[in-house]
């Protein structure tokens, strides 16, 4: 079957829109500010979606020429965050002199733009046998690759200054809820299949190629995500001050960084309170924490329980006594009813107030109000092989420092909700719209 362009000339249109509507979020003198150390300044994020897209489809795929190949090189590829020391807010720098001007970076986007679409209307993007282009690979990259980075822009806005952003029309701010007791829910052993076959879809990232399947045994996972209720216990138990919970390097962290709390929490005379998107409000306590691998672990550990492994996710969400689903739900299309995902929230909902998203053993929110951390260090599955569309898509991060994070966040692109989808963050990164829950082994 051929490629539907008018399927994906509307989806890159779409793209453009939202990633349009997100830039235009910011006051404009927070173009040159850098919201997260290491990572690159604002300015480079709209340069980037479109110089990439141009690259890789037009350039390498087809072997066009180049718009600028200053600039091209300039917006190329951005750097993964390194560890970074800062625990609060990141300093403002003003990068103004190393960057363009941003009317240099939208004549660019627009002229990249209009070569990667005139690409998707009439190029020879769907080649058999061609290293990037069979089956379309390179349209699929460029059209993942922004509504990736559309979550990357949104956990950056996430942590600028309050007025520095300006909230839709239409936005209100999300009600907290009854928080949900603690529950514990029985996964029979059985089989988890981890990844796919290249030939039997039509898109997939390397990390997900090729199909391999896990034993799993049987074990115990939390209904719903550790609540804000839930992890203050942790904080308030003195878990951040007990170098028990913590492995050598966490620790290291915790003490260097002076880290004491979440760092979607802010703590001002005595109280606690949750830095959204657009609002400092009073802690939702029935909202899934937002907490880095290293702090969901350790909590994890003092609650005698752990991180569930990623082919115990996968068994939780998509196993079931009849075979795995597409969805923890089934195989309806991803609604509002199922989960927090897709843009439908700037922050997230009560933990649990999506039943009918519930996986075949109960379990809530596997897909959606946040990415869910596991034990499992980001590596590849035997067989692996680069995507010649972007090598170092997933190879540059197989290095033991990253962990697997699987299911959705509200910032997570409906497109990208597919069983085999892995995402991947370092342990110690704290910006990222992800949350846990605890497992147990049976005989643990
Ligand atoms: C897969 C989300 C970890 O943002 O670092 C975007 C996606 N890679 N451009 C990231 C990505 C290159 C990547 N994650
Ligand atoms: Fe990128």
């Amino acid at each position: 079957m051929g490629l539907d362009r008018g399927a994906v000339v509307s989806w890159y249109e779409r793209n453009r829109a939202r990633s349009r509507a997100l830039f235009d979020l910011l006051a404009e003198d927070a173009y040159y500010s850098q919201p997260i150390d290491l990572r690159h300044p604002v300015v480079f994020y709209e340069g980037h979606l479109p110089a990439f897209s141009f690259l890789t489809l037009v350039r390498k795929g087809l072997g066009c020429p180049s718009i600028d190949p200053r600039l091209e090189t300039l917006f190329a590829r951005g750097i993964d965050p390194a560890e970074s020391q800062a625990s609060g807010v990141s300093e403002m720098h003003d990068r103004r002199l190393e960057w363009p001007s941003r009317d240099l970076v939208r004549q660019f986007a627009q002229e990249a733009d209009r070569r990667v679409l005139d690409a998707l209307e009439q190029g020879d993007v769907d080649r058999r046998g061609h290293p990037l282009l069979d089956r379309a690979e390179a349209v699929f990259a460029i059209l993942e690759h922004e509504v990736m980075h559309q979550e990357t822009l949104l956990y950056m806005w996430h942590q600028l200054p309050l007025e520095k952003k300006r909230p839709p029309a239409g936005y209100a701010l999300r009600p907290d809820g009854r928080v949900p007791s603690p529950e514990w829910l029985d996964v029979p052993a059985g089989r988890a299949t981890l990844g796919v076959d290249r030939s039997s879809v039509a898109f997939g990232w390397d990390n997900e190629f090729p199909e391999c399947a896990a034993n799993v045994p049987a074990f115990s996972i939390e209904r719903h995500n550790v609540t804000n209720a839930h992890f203050l216990e942790f904080v308030d138990a003195g878990g951040y001050r007990d170098e028990r919970w913590w492995s050598l390097e966490d620790w290291r962290w915790i003490q260097t960084g002076r880290v004491g709390h979440p760092l979607f929490w802010a703590q001002h005379d005595g109280a606690w309170y949750w830095r959204g998107m657009f609002d400092l409000i009073p802690l939702p306590l029935a909202w899934p924490v937002y907490v880095s691998h290293a702090e969901a672990a350790a909590c994890a550990r003092w609650r005698e329980a752990r991180l569930p492994t990623e082919p115990e996710y996968q068994r939780a969400a998509f196993g079931s006594p009849g075979g795995e689903r597409r969805h923890p739900w089934g195989d309806a299309e991803p609604g509002a009813a199922h989960g927090v995902f897709n843009f439908s929230s700037w922050d997230p909902e009560p933990a649990g107030s999506h039943p009918a998203g519930a996986s075949a053993w109960g379990v809530e929110d596997m897909v959606g109000n946040g990415w869910e951390w596991t034990s499992t260090a980001f590596a590849p599955f035997p067989g692996f092989r680069a995507m010649a569309s972007y090598p170092e898509y997933s190879a540059d991060f197989f290095d033991g420092e990253h962990f697997v994070v699987k299911g959705a966040s509200p910032a997570t692109a409906r497109e990208l909700l597919r069983p085999t989808f892995r995402n991947w963050f370092r342990g110690r990164y704290p910006y990222v719209y992800a949350t846990f829950r605890c497992a147990r082994g049976h005989d643990e």
